[in-house]
């Protein structure tokens, strides 16, 4: 029997970044920016900070609270309106965990072995890694579904944990003989989808890496951010004509790609601007534009963790709202799948 038409599910925006280490330049770039577009474009927006899955890894529990609040600062300061937005930690609303839970039996073990993030992350000791960080793809899809979200913005490494959210909904819709979460779809445009190290071009640019000069925290002072586009790894040639000449130069494109997604521009105008000319006139031209456009975030982000109180009452009203439509959504998978709810 062929499958019924998916019913219409009004658009509806939903993502999230880990509270673990302070925001990059690739989650500004990646993400964060691009979730303020879509929010300025009068879409419904959710934006989630994920504790749950910033413990999947071993967070001391002090620093885990302050980056939770730091990243809270971060979203607001780089033009998240908490009043227009849903923004809310993940732990506030117990729905991210029950349907994980759900979906831990739906999606099957050969699904998950097959995500390149737990290889990275749990490299040769995926024996002493948690639980958790194996299942995580699956709280990724919970956190997207209990919103029947239909659109989630995000950079190029959340792709394969999308495709896997596409087929946990695909899998619950086929096994229970419903309609009930939508397909998404992820959104993984502009030009810096995938920002990369400012000390190796072919690695991308995280906050993991033990080289703090390897990226461009949102923490960082004018200085520090001039400082390190000043040694960002190059090639000795100066920028090409045309964007083809790029193709083997991945340095000198994450440098171009930089500066197009904070100007708000394309590589192509890029190349046209600084075509032939050498590093020593493009770099300093890039610290400028990051500066001018990084160190506004940087200073409100500054001012908002004067009052954690407030944050603290920011996030608490989110979760509410987020609750309100979460729950709901719980509410009609447990009777799907057969679980009874007489509690009063
Ligand atoms: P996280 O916290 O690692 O990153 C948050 C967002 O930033 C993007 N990003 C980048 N984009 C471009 N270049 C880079 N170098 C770069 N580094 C990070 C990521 O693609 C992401 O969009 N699993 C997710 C968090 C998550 C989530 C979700 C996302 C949990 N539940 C539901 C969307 C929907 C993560 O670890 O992102």
């Amino acid at each position: 029997m062929p499958d019924a038409p998916q019913p219409v599910f009004p658009k509806r925006i939903f993502s999230g970044i880990q509270p673990s280490g302070g925001l990059t330049l690739g989650n500004y770039l990646g993400a964060l920016k691009r979730f303020v577009e879509a929010q300025d474009n009068g879409i419904e927006t959710v934006y989630c900070i994920v504790d749950l899955h910033a413990i999947t890894v071993w967070q001391e529990p002090a620093k885990l609270r302050h980056a939770t609040r730091e990243l809270a600062a971060g979203f607001i300061a780089a033009g998240i309106d908490p009043a227009r937005s849903i923004l809310f930690n993940q732990s506030q609303v117990p729905a991210h965990a029950e349907l994980a839970w759900i979906f831990n039996c739906v999606a099957r073990m050969g699904w998950l072995r097959r995500m390149t993030q737990f290889k990275d992350k749990a490299g040769k000791h995926a024996e002493e890694a948690s639980v958790g960080l194996f299942a995580y793809p699956n709280l990724m899809a919970a956190d997207i579904l209990a919103y029947h979200a239909t659109h989630v913005p995000v950079g190029e490494d959340q792709k394969q944990h999308l495709e896997l959210t596409r087929d946990i909904a695909i899998k619950f819709n086929h096994d229970y003989g419903v309609n009930f979460f939508p397909v998404v779809e992820p959104v993984i445009e502009g030009a810096a989808t995938r920002v990369m190290s400012l000390r190796d071009g072919t690695k991308k640019m995280s906050k993991s890496d033990p080289s703090d000069q390897s990226r461009i925290n949102l923490t960082d002072d004018s200085d520090t951010i001039a400082q390190k586009f000043r040694k960002a790894r190059t090639d000795p040639e100066p920028l090409p004509e045309t964007l083809d000449g790029l193709a083997e130069r991945p340095e000198a494109r994450n440098l171009v790609n930089i500066y197009a997604a904070l100007g708000d521009t394309t590589p192509e105008a890029v190349i046209a601007q600084f075509g032939g000319q050498g590093f020593g006139t493009f770099k300093p031209a890039l610290a400028d534009l990051a500066v001018a456009k990084l160190s506004p975030i940087n200073a409100e982000m500054s001012r908002l963790m004067q009052d954690v109180a407030e944050i603290d009452r920011i996030l608490g009203d989110g979760a509410e709202r987020a609750h309100a439509i979460a729950e709901p959504v719980l509410r009609d998978t447990r009777e799907i799948v057969g679980l009874i709810r007489s509690r009063r």
